[in-house]
């Protein structure tokens, strides 16, 4: 890779997770984004989409506590109402852009319950036209689901390599990849059980960005927290959760990798600022990587709903989406109270 290559993907990632900060995944599909607006009956229009992501990137202070924001590529190509392109009022706000590249989870084929990502054909070119757009960083999310013998090592096999043939494609343009393992949270299954598949994912992957190549210093990792599955009938504490999550990360997060931003996968946002929090207290000063949040619906849900749609509800609704901004950041220093969410 070219020094010039390695100096910017390096500086790209420390300026990622510096200063207390954490990401903003604001990359739904349009898909996904229309379920949102369905449950909650916003309609669901190219319009209130982009209403939607204007509300958001033009909330007053938010790079304060976001240093960068995963965009998909409808809200790349949008503007303002004023006509203003999105990713100007971004970067105006000292927040760095980045875009989701995967094309998302299809079936696996041969293998009933899992899926694999696509996304890899053509890869390279649509990668140079983000990067002259401005985009400096990027996302790929992999799905795990745990079931019955599931997931397989294939499918975790086949995952972990398209993660790293994309990791590659984008250190190759400079820009920085956010690899997404996701263990889903759907299920019954055991916080122990999530620890022992989340283990083996995060290993097989780690041994596929080691055989390509790629430059730990000049990513960053975006996993799951080990957490029970929603419909266990055993749940645990948040330091339980913190304990587990950390010892898990130890045993197979190279030191050089420089930070791990974690999903919410569908946690409160109250607990997705507890359990980041116990992490933060019970073990930020023995850990080689920073850690912190890349959360969407753990930042935005509750925004959503305020906003509904309506003019009329846009200053309340930054509020909102500010204060999750806030807890996260202090989550991340350690120092979130659930007092906060009174505030
Ligand atoms: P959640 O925080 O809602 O899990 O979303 C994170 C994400 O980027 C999913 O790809």
């Amino acid at each position: 890779m070219e020094q010039l290559n390695v100096q910017k993907l390096i500086a790209t990632a420390k300026a990622l997770v510096a200063e207390d900060k954490g990401l903003l995944a604001m990359d739904e599909s349009t898909g996904t984004c229309n379920q949102r607006f369905a449950a909650i009956g916003i309609p669901q229009t190219e319009d209130y989409r982009r209403a939607w992501r204007e509300l958001i990137v033009s909330t007053k202070g938010l790079g304060n506590n976001i240093s960068g924001a995963i965009l998909f590529d409808e809200t790349i190509r949008q503007q303002t109402k004023d006509g203003t392109p999105m990713l100007k009022v971004l970067t105006a706000a000292k927040i760095i852009p980045g875009v989701k590249l995967d094309m998302g989870a299809k079936p696996l084929a041969g293998h009933p319950g899992e899926k694999v990502t696509e996304g890899l054909d053509g890869l390279r070119e649509r990668i140079a036209e983000y990067a002259g757009l401005g985009l400096r960083f990027a996302k790929w999310r992999a799905v795990f689901n745990i079931d019955d013998g599931l997931p397989g090592h294939t499918c975790i096999a086949v995952n972990a390599s398209a993660l790293a043939r994309y990791a590659a494609l984008c250190q190759e343009a400079g820009l920085v990849p956010i690899i997404e393992p996701e263990v889903l949270m759907d299920g019954n299954h055991t916080l122990q059980r999530c620890a022992a598949v989340t283990e083996e994912v995060l290993r097989t992957v780690f041994a596929e960005l080691n055989l390509q190549g790629i430059l730990l210093e000049g990513m960053l990792l975006k996993p799951n927290m080990i957490l029970p599955g929603k419909d266990s009938l055993q749940q645990t504490s948040v330091e339980e959760v913190a304990d587990a999550t950390v010892k898990c990360l130890l045993r197979v997060v190279p030191a050089a990798v420089p930070g791990v931003v974690f999903l919410s996968g569908g946690q409160s946002s109250a607990l997705a600022s507890a359990r980041l929090n116990a992490m933060n207290v019970r073990f930020k000063s023995q850990l080689p990587w920073a850690l912190t949040f890349s959360y969407s619906r753990a930042i935005q849900q509750t925004a959503l709903e305020l906003w509904h749609g309506e003019d009329s509800n846009i200053a309340v609704a930054q509020q909102a989406l500010l204060h999750r901004a806030q807890c996260n950041t202090e989550a991340r220093r350690g120092s979130y109270t659930s007092d906060m969410e009174n505030t």
